[in-house]
């Protein structure tokens, strides 16, 4: 039986992939997508995850516009110079068909988490302040989802300053809250995610697939320069699908139980995830921190889930 999911993102174009694999995926029942403010403000993230689900033909998956700001301190920057200022700069989609439902995210999220209580997993591949806002206004919502697993997080080098990663850097707090939830996330952090990668010639495969090539390769082709500008290298890291394909395939990831701390201060590490695989200082395990993965596993599962998806189009 389908695993029923609900996707918080921040398209973003890495989120837009990570909405198509959940959608092309047979194991996975995508019951609804809630957006939050990250990568461009939420007008933006939420105006991108209709026009994403309208490519894929999906106009009547429920959407849940949520967070518009970090919970405590306002970030001092978003990802417009990655994404673009529309957030899927490149994919040449046109206006979303429809606005989003009538219900907050946090709302939906927990209507959906109570209609089935122990059986929905929430991914989160954006800033966590719909996460920690359901922690906190809806605690037996949230205590009755099946599992979090969360994009988001760095043990060995961020992308927003040399320790933070950008989901945890937008919102700190959002992020200390869920980790310290005794919900025992599972963490996908760029450790990981940084390997899951394609390469201009993926990215010229996947321009010939039906209705979704266009599009994905526009906006593909736009991150790849972004990423050649900051790393030098001519790939894309697909952070937020290797989160989803972990719901599909968890071998994808190898997990270590370990705690993790997020640094919510204001000195240079702030937003960084301290995680302490050794077990050294005594906190107690509070999360699921993957420390490898098969990219070819994952790099498969995605070429094959796309091209099903844009056959079925
Ligand atoms: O650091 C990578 C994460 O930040 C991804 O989720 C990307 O979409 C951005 O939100
Ligand atoms: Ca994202």
């Amino acid at each position: 039986m389908a695993a029923p999911v609900i996707l918080d993102c921040d398209p973003g174009i890495d989120d837009a992939v990570a909405i198509l694999l959940a959608l092309a995926s047979p194991e996975l029942d995508l019951l609804a997508v809630t957006t939050v403010a990250g990568n461009v403000p939420l007008a933006s993230t939420t105006a991108n995850a209709l026009r994403v689900l309208d490519l894929a033909g999906r106009p009547d998956l429920p959407v849940g516009r949520g967070a518009e700001r970090s919970l405590v301190h306002l970030p001092a920057d978003d990802s417009k110079e990655t994404h673009g200022e529309s957030g899927l700069d490149g994919s040449g989609l046109p206006e979303p068909s429809r606005g989003p439902g009538p219900e907050h995210a946090v709302d939906l999220i927990a209507r959906l988490a109570l209609d089935r209580p122990g059986e929905v997993t929430l991914c989160a591949v954006g800033p966590l302040t719909n996460v920690a806002l359901l922690a906190a206004l809806r605690p037996e919502a949230f205590q009755a989802l099946r599992r979090i697993v969360v994009m988001g997080g760095a043990a060995t080098g961020g992308n927003m300053s040399p320790y933070a990663e950008f989901n945890v850097w937008f919102d700190p707090e959002a992020a200390a809250r869920v980790v310290a939830s005794a919900h025992d996330p599972v963490l996908v952090g760029l450790d990981v995610t940084r390997q899951a990668r394609l390469s201009a010639a993926d990215i010229d495969r996947l321009a010939e697939l039906p209705v979704l090539g266009g599009p994905l390769a526009g906006m593909l082709r736009f991150y790849m320069r972004k990423h050649v500008d900051w790393y030098g290298e001519e790939v894309v890291f697909q952070h937020d699908a290797l989160a989803v394909a972990h719901l599909v395939d968890p071998s994808v990831l190898e997990l270590a139980h370990c705690h993790v701390e997020v640094d919510t201060s204001f000195g240079p590490a702030r937003g960084a995830t301290l995680v302490d695989r050794l077990g050294v200082f005594g906190g107690h395990a509070n999360a699921h921190w993957a420390v490898d993965l098969d990219a070819e596993r994952f790099r498969g599962l995605l070429f094959e889930r796309l091209a099903a998806l844009a056959a079925s189009r």
